[in-house]
């Protein structure tokens, strides 16, 4: 029995894994693209199935299958593939050691949670078990703890393994004694970080059996001891609030090993790798405006002040979701800015990006200069580097409707009741607190938009009723 039968741990869709987001990660470092149309699907330690699940449930042509040691996780994802009706998603309980799943065959592989939680013979057998499952063109994503960033939080697991009490109360007096010098500070993040998260985590996390992080440069190598090679991070532009690709580039970064600088500077503690077979097809990382060509852009960059004057003549401040501020003079690039705002979380290929743009100019009796798109096409890519703007490959195709009576899918109902948030077809997650996922939870075409405002806040069930539109998350009654 390992630590996961005895304690229930409650998955959550992860976004970095998401198949779009691996394949963009491997086009902006030159890697092989694998033809997501019809694309399979492993996860290797798939737990209760929260990440694969939400793929075979907004994807219909993929299919998915997850395997896990624990005979009770994959009970879980079987019954969430049950109450969603989703037939092209499988789970088999299997030591990842001794799996049977078919060979070169699957366009990606996935372990995340898994790599720095099994001792060392079970970690080359899951590297040699990525390596044989992945088709030639295909992708692999391994996540795991990465030093030196969590060598803190490891300290931590080590004091509370050693202690002979291990409840958060523990972590409440150790708080309370830390000083206030520079390592206390960062003790007591990760103190606290213990203290505060969900049972079933700190089980897992620092109280399990194995749990073991790696310099990035020691996994390339491992990795590349069983043929997979190194393509990028799939946090590449996201290293946890800081733009990753800016350091990347002031740095001087060229190689797995320097990564380890950026993860020095950043105090990183998880690391999101994209691996592909070594003698899988490779070329030089495209340069900006192939880039641009092939990209969908996205992301909500607002203005500070209102009116909003879009007249080149006067220098605009605007700040991202994420809190990058910057000034706009150009009346295209505000223009632009504020369409991807206006349909966030859809995105816009560069040159309906710039039609729009135009489009919104020529209403306000506005004229651009010739070479205006200059402006557009450097700032887009200078807000992605800064982790202001997401460039992503792929856009799928949601509904965008809203019917009454409201109609969600019956994998977001079984979502809404089970998870802490809701997965979106873009792979992005929609956090919703619990009575809004409760409603959601009741979303099954039986109750009219009417009957929803007689029991809750009117505005508030608009609200709602908006935000899953935009997410495409309606389907027809
Ligand atoms: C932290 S959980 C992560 C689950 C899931 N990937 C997620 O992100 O929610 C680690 C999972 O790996 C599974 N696992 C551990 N050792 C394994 C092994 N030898 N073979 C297959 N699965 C294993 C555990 O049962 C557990 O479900």
């Amino acid at each position: 029995m390992n630590d996961y039968e005895s304690t229930r741990y409650l998955g959550l869709p992860i976004a970095a894994a998401h198949p779009f987001r691996l394949a963009w990660t491997s086009r902006v470092h030159g890697g092989p693209q694998p033809d997501l149309i019809g694309a399979r699907i492993l996860e290797i330690g798939c737990g209760d199935g929260a990440t694969l699940l939400p793929l075979a449930a907004h994807q219909s042509s993929w299919r998915v299958h997850g395997i896990d040691a624990s005979r009770q996780a994959i009970g879980f994802a079987q019954d969430g593939a049950l109450a969603a009706n989703l037939a092209n998603a499988t789970f088999a309980c299997e030591d990842l050691a001794a799996s049977t799943v078919e060979a070169d065959s699957w366009d990606i592989v996935i372990a995340h949670g898994v790599y720095s939680w099994i001792d060392p013979e079970r970690r080359a057998a899951l590297l040699r078990l990525a390596y044989s499952a992945l088709a030639p063109n295909g992708l692999a994503y391994i996540s795991f703890n990465a030093l030196p960033g969590w060598s803190v939080r490891g300290t931590v697991r080590h004091a509370l393994l050693h202690s002979h009490e291990q409840s958060h109360e523990v972590l409440d007096r150790m708080l309370a004694h830390v000083g206030a010098d520079a390592w206390g500070s960062l003790l007591a993040a990760e103190l606290r970080r213990a203290r505060d998260c969900r049972d079933d985590y700190r089980v897992h996390e620092y109280l399990s059996a194995h749990n073991e992080a790696f310099w990035v440069g020691d996994f390339v190598r491992d990795a590349a001891a069983n043929g997979l090679r190194w393509i990028g991070d799939a946090q590449f532009d996201l290293n946890e609030g800081r733009p990753y690709e800016q350091l990347r580039a002031s740095l001087g970064i060229a190689n797995p090993r320097a990564e380890e600088m950026i993860d020095l500077i950043g105090y990183r503690q998880l690391r999101c790798a994209v691996l592909a077979r070594d003698n899988s097809p490779i070329s030089a990382a495209p340069d900006d405006a192939a880039l641009l060509h092939d990209a969908i852009i996205a992301g909500v960059i607002a203005p500070l002040r209102q009116p909003f004057i879009l007249d080149d003549a006067i220098a605009e401040s605007m700040r991202s979701a994420g809190g990058v501020d910057i000034d706009v003079q150009g009346s295209l690039a505000k223009a632009a800015l504020l369409e991807l705002a206006r349909i966030y979380p859809s995105g816009l290929r560069y040159e309906d990006l710039l039609d729009h743009a135009r489009r919104i100019l020529h209403e306000h009796g506005l004229h651009t200069q010739a070479d205006a798109h200059r402006e557009v096409a450097e700032g887009v890519m200078r807000l992605w580097r800064a982790g202001a703007l997401e460039l992503r490959s792929h856009m799928p195709v949601v509904a965008g409707i809203r019917p009454n009576p409201p109609k969600v899918s019956a994998f977001t109902r079984y979502e809404a009741t089970v998870r802490p948030a809701i997965s979106s077809p873009l792979g992005i997650l929609l956090p919703l607190d619990a009575s809004d996922r409760a409603m959601v939870a009741q979303f099954d075409g039986s109750q009219t938009e009417f009957d929803l405002r007689k029991t809750g806040d009117e505005t508030h069930v608009d609200e709602l009723l908006d935000l899953l539109a935009r997410w495409g998350l309606f389907v027809a009654n």
